[in-house]
C-alpha cells in the first residue's frame, strides 16, 4: 500500500504557515480533513474556512484520519510532536508524515519511519505573513522537497497546486541550503541596513534612504532575473574602477569596527561575479589585489578587536 494519488491531508499546528497550505491546498481541490493545534481556538478557525474539516483536539486523530500529515508547528517542537505520534500497522505505508521547516533535518520524523510511514520536508521559500493574501504571493515560489519514491511525487504535485515550483533537495543539505538563503532574505535586509547606518552620518533618515534606495535594489533584482548576476553587477568593480574602489576601501577602513570587513568580503564577491563575464574589465586583476590587501588589513583589525588587543 502507498499514498493514494489524491490524499487526505491533515495538519497539525494551524499557524502563519498551515493557514496558507491548508486553503491552498483545498482550493487546488485536495481534501483537507483535519487540524489540531495547541490552542484548540486556532485549529477550529483554520477548520472552519474549510469544507468538511474537522478541528481536533489531538494531534493523534489527524494521523487517524488523514493521509499525508504536515506537522507545521515551530521547529522547536517537530520533534517532540514526531515522538507522540502513532501510526497503525495496518495502515501505516499508506500514510506520510511531512515538516515544512528549511533547516531542521527530515530525520526528526524518525518515528514516524520507523513505524512504516514516509517522511519528507516540504519547504516553501517564501515568508508568510498568516494573512489570505499569502494565497495570491505564494504563487511563483519555490517549494524545496526531501522526499524519495512516491512522497515526492505526492509533495512535487502539491507544490504545483500550489503554483509553485518544486525543487528537490538531497538528504542532509538542509542546513545549507538555509542558512545561505539567508543571503536573499534577511541578509538583503542586514546590506541595506549598513547603508542606511553609514548614510544616517550624512544627515539622511532611515525612511528617506529607503525611498532612496529599494527601487535600486528592485531594479538589480530585475536585472539578475534578465541577464544573470554577473551581467547585473553595477557599480566601481564591474567598471574596473580600480582608483574608486581604492578610496572606498580607503574610507572604510578609516571608519573602524567591521565596515571596512564587510565591505572588502562583499567586494571580494562582486570581483568573482566580474571574473564570470564573458569580457571582465580589463583592471579586474589589480582590483582584486586592492581588496585582498584591504582584507588582510581589516580582517586582523577585526580579529584583534575581538580577542580584546
Ligand atoms: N512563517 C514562515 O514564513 C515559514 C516559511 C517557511 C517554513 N516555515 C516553517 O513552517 C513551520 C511552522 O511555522 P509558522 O511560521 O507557521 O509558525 P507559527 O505561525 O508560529 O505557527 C505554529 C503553529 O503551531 C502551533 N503549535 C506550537 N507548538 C505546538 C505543539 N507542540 N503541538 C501542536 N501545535 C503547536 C501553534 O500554536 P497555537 O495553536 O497556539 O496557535 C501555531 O498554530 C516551521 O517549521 C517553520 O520553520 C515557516
Amino acid at each position: 500500500m502507498s499514498l493514494p494519488p489524491l490524499p487526505r491531508l491533515g495538519f497539525i499546528g494551524a499557524g502563519r504557515l498551515a493557514r496558507c497550505l491548508a486553503l491552498g491546498f483545498c482550493a487546488a481541490g485536495y481534501s483537507v480533513t483535519a487540524v489540531a493545534s495547541r490552542t484548540p481556538a486556532s485549529a477550529g478557525r483554520l477548520a472552519s474556512q474549510i469544507p468538511n474539516c474537522a478541528a481536533l483536539d489531538d494531534p493523534q486523530e489527524v494521523v487517524d484520519s488523514a493521509d499525508l500529515v504536515f506537522l507545521a508547528v515551530p521547529d522547536d517542537a517537530i520533534g517532540t510532536s514526531a515522538h507522540t505520534l502513532r501510526f497503525s500497522p495496518d495502515e501505516a505505508h499508506g500514510k506520510a508524515l511531512v515538516h515544512c521547516s528549511g533547516a531542521s533535518p527530515v530525520e526528526l520524523l524518525a518515528p514516524a519511519r520507523d513505524q512504516g510511514a514516509a517522511i519528507g520536508g516540504f519547504h516553501p521559500l517564501f515568508l508568510f505573513g498568516g494573512e489570505r493574501n499569502d494565497l495570491e504571493r505564494i504563487a511563483g515560489c519555490s517549494v524545496t522537497i526531501e522526499a524519495d519514491g512516491a512522497l515526492k511525487d505526492t509533495l512535487t504535485a502539491l507544490a504545483v497546486a500550489l503554483r509553485c515550483h518544486p525543487l528537490s533537495i538531497p538528504p542532509g543539505g538542509r542546513m545549507l541550503y538555509h542558512g545561505a538563503a539567508h543571503y536573499a532574505a534577511s541578509f538583503a535586509l542586514c546590506s541595506l541596513a549598513e547603508c542606511v547606518e553609514l548614510w544616517r552620518t550624512l544627515g539622511f533618515a532611515e525612511d528617506e534612504a529607503l525611498r532612496a534606495l529599494l527601487p535600486m535594489l528592485a531594479g538589480t533584482i530585475e536585472t539578475a532575473r534578465d541577464k544573470g548576476l554577473a551581467n547585473a553587477l553595477a557599480g566601481p568593480v564591474s567598471r574596473g574602477d580600480t582608483g574608486v574602489v581604492q578610496k572606498q576601501l580607503a574610507l572604510f577602513e578609516s571608519l573602524g569596527g567591521d565596515h571596512a570587513a564587510l565591505y572588502g568580503l562583499l567586494s571580494r564577491r562582486a570581483v568573482g561575479l566580474a571574473q564570470r563575464r564573458a569580457t571582465p574589465p580589463a583592471a579586474i586583476d589589480a582590483i582584486a589585489e586592492a581588496v585582498e590587501e584591504s582584507l588582510a588589513r581589516s580582517l586582523n583589525q577585526a580579529a584583534a578587536g575581538a580577542s580584546g588587543k
